[in-house]
C-alpha cells in the first residue's frame, strides 16, 4: 500500500478542549486512522512550556487530553498515540533544523505576534521557537499529511519551507532526507468561531467564556451557550460574509450531521433563528455527549493512560530514530 499517507498531528495538553478543536482537528484525527499508514498523534507537552505553566499540572493536563482523544475515538491499535516529551528525537531535530531556519522566518509568524502583542520582549524564547519544534514533530516521521485547523496554516507552510531548505542544503547524495508534508484542513469547520463574538475564532485563551463550548460541557451548559449565540438582525438561515454568527452555526450543524452547508440552508429555509439554534444545540449535544461519557470512564485510570502513551512512544521512537540517523549523517555528525 505504497500510496497511503503518513499522517501526523499534534495537540496541546489542556483539559479545556473546545468545539473548534474537536471539529477542526480531533474529528480529522479519528478519520485519519483508517487512511494513514501510520496515523501518528501526539500530545505536545514540550510546546506548553512556551507560556507560564505549573509543572505539577502539566502531567494532569496531558492525561486529560489523552483521555479526551481516546474518548473521541482514537484507537491505539489503529494509530500511534504518544506524549511528545517521551520521544527525545523531537527535541534533537528541533536544534538540527535551526540550521536552516532564519530569525526572519520566525519573526513573520502571526501567532507569535498575536500571542505576545506589545509584551514581545518578555515572551519566552520557547514561544518564538515554537514553530521549529512543530516542524521537527512532523519531519521526524517523514509525514506526508498534517491535518490541522485553519489557524495552523502558516506554521505548516514554514515546516514545508524548512524541509525544502534542508533537502537543498544537505542533499549531497542526490536524495531528499526529509519529506515536504501537505497541509490538510477540513472543507467545513476549519475555523469555528466564538459564539458570542463570531469574528474571533473559538479559543479558551482569546475567546469569551459563554461563546466557547467545551468538549466536556454538560448538556444544559451546551444548550445555554448555543441558545445565546449571537446571530444578526435578519431572519434567513444562510451562510454569508456579513452573517458570521449564522454561518458559524450552519458549519457546526453541518459537521454534526455530516452534511454540507447547502443541506442545512435548505432544511431551515423557512425556519426562524430559534428553531435553527435548537437544532444546532441538539446536534452539538449528540456530537459531544458520548465523548463526555466515555471520558468519565477513561480519565480515572491514570495507569492505563500512562501505559497507552508509553506504548505509543515506543512505536514513535522506532519510526523517528532512523530518520534522525539520516539527518545526523547528512549533516556531518556522528
Ligand atoms: P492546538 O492544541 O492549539 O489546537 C489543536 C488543533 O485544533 C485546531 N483548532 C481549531 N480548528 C477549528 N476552529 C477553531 N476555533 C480551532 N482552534 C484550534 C488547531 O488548528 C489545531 O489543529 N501548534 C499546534 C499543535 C502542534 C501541531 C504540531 C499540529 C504541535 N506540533 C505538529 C500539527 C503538527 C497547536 O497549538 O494546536
Amino acid at each position: 500500500m505504497a500510496d497511503r499517507p503518513i499522517i501526523f498531528s499534534g495537540i496541546q495538553p489542556t483539559g479545556r478542549k473546545h468545539l473548534g478543536i474537536f471539529i477542526g482537528a480531533i474529528r480529522q484525527y479519528v478519520e485519519g486512522q483508517d487512511r494513514g499508514e501510520p496515523a501518528i498523534y501526539c500530545v505536545v507537552d514540550l510546546h506548553s512550556i512556551s507560556v507560564p505553566y505549573e509543572p505539577a499540572d502539566l502531567r494532569e493536563r496531558v492525561l486529560d487530553t489523552a483521555a479526551i482523544l481516546l474518548a473521541a475515538g482514537l484507537d491505539p491499535e489503529r494509530c500511534v498515540f504518544f506524549r511528545q516529551s517521551d520521544v527525545r528525537q523531537h527535541s534533537e531535530l528541533t536544534w538540527l533544523l535551526s540550521a536552516v531556519t532564519s530569525h526572519g522566518d520566525l519573526d513573520r509568524m502571526t501567532q507569535f505576534k498575536e500571542k505576545t502583542g506589545s509584551a514581545r520582549e518578555l515572551a519566552s524564547a520557547a514561544l518564538f521557537y515554537y514553530p521549529v519544534l512543530m516542524a521537527a514533530d512532523v519531519l521526524a516521521y517523514r509525514a506526508t499529511e498534517v491535518p490541522v485547523g485553519d489557524d495552523q496554516r502558516q506554521h505548516v507552510e514554514l515546516m514545508r519551507e524548512i524541509a525544502r531548505r534542508f533537502n537543498g542544503r544537505f542533499g549531497a547524495e542526490g536524495e531528499d532526507t526529509l519529506v515536504v508534508p501537505e497541509l490538510v484542513v477540513p472543507a467545513v469547520g476549519a475555523r469555528i468561531m466564538d459564539l458570542q463574538e463570531p469574528e474571533r475564532k473559538m479559543s479558551t485563551t482569546g475567546g469569551t467564556e459563554q461563546g466557547t463550548v467545551l468538549v466536556l460541557d454538560d448538556e444544559k451548559t451546551i444548550r445555554k451557550k448555543v441558545g445565546s449565540a449571537v446571530t444578526d438582525s435578519g431572519r434567513e438561515v444562510r451562510a454569508a460574509a456579513d452573517k458570521p454568527g449564522v454561518t458559524n452555526l450552519i458549519d457546526i450543524l453541518a459537521v454534526a450531521r455530516g452534511v454540507g452547508r447547502p443541506e442545512i440552508e435548505a432544511e431551515f429555509a423557512d425556519a426562524g433563528y430559534g428553531d435553527f439554534k435548537k437544532a444546532v444545540a441538539d446536534g452539538v449535544v449528540e456530537l459531544l455527549g458520548p465523548v463526555r461519557e466515555r471520558y468519565a470512564e477513561l480519565r480515572p485510570d491514570e495507569a492505563a493512560l500512562e501505559a497507552t502513551l508509553e506504548a505509543g512512544a515506543a512505536k514513535a521512537r522506532a519510526i523517528a530514530e532512523p530518520v534522525l540517523e539520516d539527518v545526523r549523517r547528512v549533516m556531518g555528525f556522528g
